[in-house]
């Protein structure tokens, strides 16, 4: 893969993650296997929102989780940015919300303050301004019960950003609301990666949803998952969904899914 032919020294210091050639396969104890990914090579840069599209049971969540280090490839390898080798934070969130159901929003959102020591007041004073960030202001006090599908996610979000990640990684974490609420959720994470310059990998199998977010859109083929395609999207944000490179975006990325997306 290319890498844009520039230099290997300002290419390290700008590189959040490289994926080289890497391939994972899961064994069962009974002798089966399952090639999830196969020559799965991706060059991420500091500050990059890239969002990640392709079918169910491509290999995308395998491919987070070893970004995350929560498994090993067996083939190839995963380098990480300078600034994430030396004690930077990689956060996650899931599809599914990851919030302590016994803890309030408040006391969600500071928990990894509190695991790394800050104290009370400071704490507080930081969950309080990253939940009315994402837009829970007057919600600080309520149980996850409590809120809505997509107040969780925005309250899962603020959780993750507390912790001041260098890396974010978001796997489907807005495929389970409606479709207004998931583009308020788009809007509001774009709005947050703007004035943060956070990277984020972003995983979808919705088009859309990857051509509304990404800076850069990777295209997964069927499994084994492979890098099919990537586009560099320049369209201005908030992102037109009208607009005719969009709109041709959407096709040719339809196009090279199609008989993959149900
Ligand atoms: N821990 C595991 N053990 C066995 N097979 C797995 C495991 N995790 C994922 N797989 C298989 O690997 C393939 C890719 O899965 P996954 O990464 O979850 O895809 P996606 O997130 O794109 O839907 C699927 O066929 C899945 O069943
Ligand atoms: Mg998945």
């Amino acid at each position: 893969m290319s890498h844009g032919g520039i230099d290997s020294s300002s290419k390290e210091k700008v590189m959040a993650l490289e994926v080289y050639k890497v391939g994972k396969t899961f064994r069962s104890d009974t002798g089966t296997s399952v090639k999830a990914l196969r020559d799965v090579n991706l060059l991420v840069r500091q500050g990059e929102l890239v969002t990640l599209v392709g079918a169910t049971g491509c290999g995308k969540t395998t491919l987070l989780n070893l970004i995350a280090g929560l498994d090993t490839p067996d083939e190839g390898y995963l380098r990480l940015g300078q600034d994430l080798r030396f004690g930077g934070n990689i956060a996650h969130v899931f599809q599914h919300y990851t919030l302590f159901p016994w803890r309030t929003a408040i006391s969600n959102v500071s928990f990894g303050l509190q695991m790394r020591g800050v104290r009370r007041t400071e704490r507080l004073c930081r969950a309080a301004a990253l939940l009315a960030k994402v837009g829970l202001k007057g919600f600080e006090n309520a149980y996850p019960h409590e809120l809505s599908g997509g107040m969780r996610q925005r309250a899962a979000i603020a959780q993750a950003l507390a912790i001041e990640p260098k890396l974010l990684l978001m796997d489907e974490p807005f495929g389970a609301v409606d479709d207004s609420t998931r583009t308020e959720l788009q809007q509001m994470l774009t709005d947050l990666w703007q004035e943060n310059q956070t990277t984020i990998i972003f995983v979808t199998h919705n088009i859309d949803e990857a051509i509304v977010l990404g800076s850069k859109v990777i295209v997964f083929s069927e499994r084994p998952g492979k890098i099919a395609c990537e586009f560099k999207i320049e369209l201005p944000r908030p992102r037109d969904r009208m607009n005719n490179e969009f709109t041709k975006l959407f096709i040719q990325i339809r196009t090279m899914l199609s008989g993959q997306l149900d």
